[in-house]
């Protein structure tokens, strides 16, 4: 495949939305040059939202050169050479079909759309426009979950047989938490399935391969919210609550994905299991240095904790001597990182828009599971 971007030394990024992920990202653009050798320099041009004093705010403290409060306008800018999508998923589809007919990288935040067809159609605009295009699943950018896929790789496991990814947070717990965008169907797509489950069922195809069926179940416990912090009026809930999956793989193993927001106490437990024939994996973002290992090796086998902060370790030499522990930024830093390394050889990094489709098939075919009752096709 050959891209249409001109190679370049600098490479001028526009980022749009400012909040939670546009505060991660401007991180990870940030630091990323300090860190890691670059092929090309990533300059933060312009950040865009829609409150001007806020996103004028932003690009102060984040330090990007310029604000705009029209993405249109920032998309067709001639100096932008890539496009970051970080708001919520109603406006991906439109804004990274525009950044792709006007040739730029795209960059889009998680999951890819909020239907299929809309992932659909952002996969045929970047392939039609010949761009460079990598979805934000930062999770699979941790040292620990990067070496654990080597070690799969490397047969360490022997045959994969079960996959079992739980995604549980508790910020819904308390039925006055408002009706905020993320519980808004027409805003989001669906509730905690496409927030947290996406991020499970991709890191189950990086680490275990493609998903062809599935059993599936969604549930709403809070029907009806208030519709901003401390109203009495209430609006309605009209995505999961919890989305829950039994999973075949093409490979012939089997597996669970949960993803919740009513797990009380729990924050966010990003956590997975992997047992093969050979050994088992476990990892946990809470404990984001640190990759469980069990290898079968006899009566005195058992579970030890590789801490992953050595210089052999997947991205770790970029920063500290040996534990010296990284954290959450970090995941960001080296998505951008690949990906500024896939602009430069021109090379289509991954996840990319082809993958962000596959998990939204696997999404789509949980939503019909739960419907049906059934297990279904992905
Ligand atoms: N990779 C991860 O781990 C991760 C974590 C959280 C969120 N996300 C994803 O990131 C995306 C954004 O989530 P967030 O938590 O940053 O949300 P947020 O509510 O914190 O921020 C959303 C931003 O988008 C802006 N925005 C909304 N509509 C806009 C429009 N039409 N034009 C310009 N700006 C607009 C808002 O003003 C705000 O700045 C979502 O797709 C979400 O699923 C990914």
């Amino acid at each position: 495949m050959c891209y249409k971007h001109v190679l370049m030394k600098r490479l001028n990024v526009a980022m749009i939305g400012y909040r939670f992920m546009g505060k991660a990202h401007s991180n990870a653009w940030r630091q990323v040059g300090h860190f890691f050798d670059l092929p090309c320099e990533p300059v933060m041009k312009v950040i865009c939202g829609r409150d001007e004093a806020g996103v004028r705010e932003a690009a102060r403290a984040y330090g990007w050169q310029e604000y705009a409060t029209r993405w249109e306008e920032v998309v067709a800018r001639k100096d932008v050479d890539l496009v970051d999508i970080c708001t919520p998923g109603d406006t991906h589809a439109p804004v990274a079909i525009a950044a792709a007919r006007e040739k730029k990288v795209v960059f889009c935040e998680k999951p890819l759309a909020n239907t299929l067809p809309e992932a659909e159609a952002m996969l045929d605009a970047v392939e039609t426009n010949g761009v460079i295009h990598m979805l934000c699943h930062n999770y699979r950018r941790a040292p620990a979950v990067a070496l654990a896929r080597r070690m799969i790789e490397e047969g360490r496991l022997g045959q994969i047989r079960h996959y079992r990814g739980t995604y549980l947070q508790d910020w819904l717990v308390n039925p006055d938490f408002p009706r905020v965008w993320r519980l808004e169907k027409a805003r989001t797509g669906s509730g905690a399935l496409g927030d947290l489950v996406s991020h499970s069922v991709d890191l189950a195809r990086y680490l275990v391969g493609e998903i062809t069926e599935v059993s599936g179940l969604l549930k709403t416990f809070v029907a009806e919210r208030p519709a901003t912090e401390g109203s009495r009026e209430m609006a309605p809930v009209d995505v999961d609550d919890a989305a829950l999956a039994v999973v075949r793989f093409a490979s012939g193993a089997v597996g669970t994905i949960e993803g919740t927001r009513f797990a009380a106490g729990r924050k966010n437990f990003n956590r997975f299991e992997i047992n093969g024939s050979k050994g088992s994996l476990a990892f946990d973002i809470e404990n984001l240095n640190e990759l469980e290992v069990y290898i079968e090796e006899g009566p005195d086998s058992g579970w030890r904790t590789i801490s992953v902060t050595d210089a052999s370790h997947p991205y770790v030499n970029g920063w500290w001597p040996p534990g010296h522990v990284l954290g959450y930024e970090h995941t960001f830093t080296h998505t951008v990182l690949d990906l500024v390394k896939a602009v430069a050889e021109q090379k289509l990094p991954s996840p990319n828009f082809a993958d962000g489709v596959r998990n939204q098939r696997v999404l789509d075919a949980i939503e019909r599971a739960s419907a049906s009752k059934e297990w279904e096709k992905v």
